[in-house]
């Protein structure tokens, strides 16, 4: 059902020609059908992944541990970014899958790094990691966001993080804060979070991984920071960095007590 309405909706999308106003409040309607989310594909093709054995230990991600357990999905994603004794670091849903990757298929991570997201200009497929995080924080949904802070280097990923979003560098001198810091901010069409609104916090961070329409893919939290760093003329951050998880961490603290709402679908 779910999926013979994402394929109504891709199509609706495809004929929409240039966005005049009306174009626009049609668009946001259909974005606003949960079920008409084409992510329910991505999630439907993680789940097989999540499943299938691969890579040179021939085994399935089935015993992952994403922190409460292993194999245990429902609610995990609720309480990342959290320490793990394993690794002895702080991680993020998609650093813990690249763990997990490695650790129990034995795949290679430098590999597995070299193409993180699909590029929607060459019209590729999803890739691995993409359609496993939207299909394992999916599991979360309708939770609230509660990450544990008690161990110390949660504390401290927390505390990196925040001094990250503050930081100006670059060619611009831009920090996070310079975009991201009050209401009604928007760049073109897109309204710009604001940081200091628990509320815009919440329902941001509840929404990702996102089906991006403009990508024509699903988008995850990593590829935001990502994006946002290019935003910034700042050269790419690594995919699952001690960086890009302190500030996943951070923005995800601020989001304390939002419930989670994925898949999102965003423009
Ligand atoms: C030059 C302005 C700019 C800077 C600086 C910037 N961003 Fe963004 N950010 C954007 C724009 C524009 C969007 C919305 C993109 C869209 O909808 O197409 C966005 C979106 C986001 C979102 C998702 C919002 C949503 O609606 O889902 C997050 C989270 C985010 N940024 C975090 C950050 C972080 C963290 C940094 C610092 C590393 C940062 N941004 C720096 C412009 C910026």
């Amino acid at each position: 059902m779910r999926l013979k309405l994402a394929c109504t909706a891709l199509l609706a999308f495809a004929q929409m020609p240039a966005f005049g106003q009306a174009n626009v409040d049609e668009y946001r309607a259909l974005l606003a059908d949960k079920d008409a989310n084409p992510a329910f594909l991505w999630i439907a093709r993680g789940e097989e992944l999540f499943k299938r054995k691969a890579g040179p230990k021939n085994a399935s991600l089935e015993r992952c541990d994403f922190g409460l357990g292993p194999g245990v999905l429902k609610g995990a994603y609720a309480q990342l970014p959290r320490y793990f004794a394993d690794t002895g670091r702080v991680q993020d849903l998609e650093s813990r899958l690249l763990t997990c990757m490695v650790e129990l298929q034995g795949r290679d991570i430098a590999e597995i790094k070299r193409k993180p997201y699909s590029d929607q200009r060459r019209n590729e497929n999803p890739t691995e990691l993409e359609m496993l995080a939207v299909f394992v924080a999916e599991k979360s949904t309708g939770m609230r966001f509660a990450m544990p802070t008690a161990h110390p280097l949660e504390q401290e990923s927390l505390k990196v993080g925040e001094a990250l979003f503050y930081r100006r560098w670059g060619l611009m001198d831009f920090s996070c804060s310079t975009c991201h810091n009050e209401s009604g901010k928007r760049i073109r069409l897109q309204s710009l979070m604001n940081k200091n609104d628990v509320k815009d916090v919440q329902s941001v961070m509840a929404t990702w991984p996102t089906y991006r329409v403009s990508h024509g893919t699903v988008r995850t939290m990593q590829h935001r920071m990502w994006d946002c760093h290019w935003q910034m003329r700042l050269p790419d951050i690594d995919y699952g960095s001690p960086a890009s998880v302190a500030l996943i961490a951070y923005l995800t603290r601020r989001a304390e007590g939002g419930v989670i709402d994925v898949p999102g679908i965003k423009r």
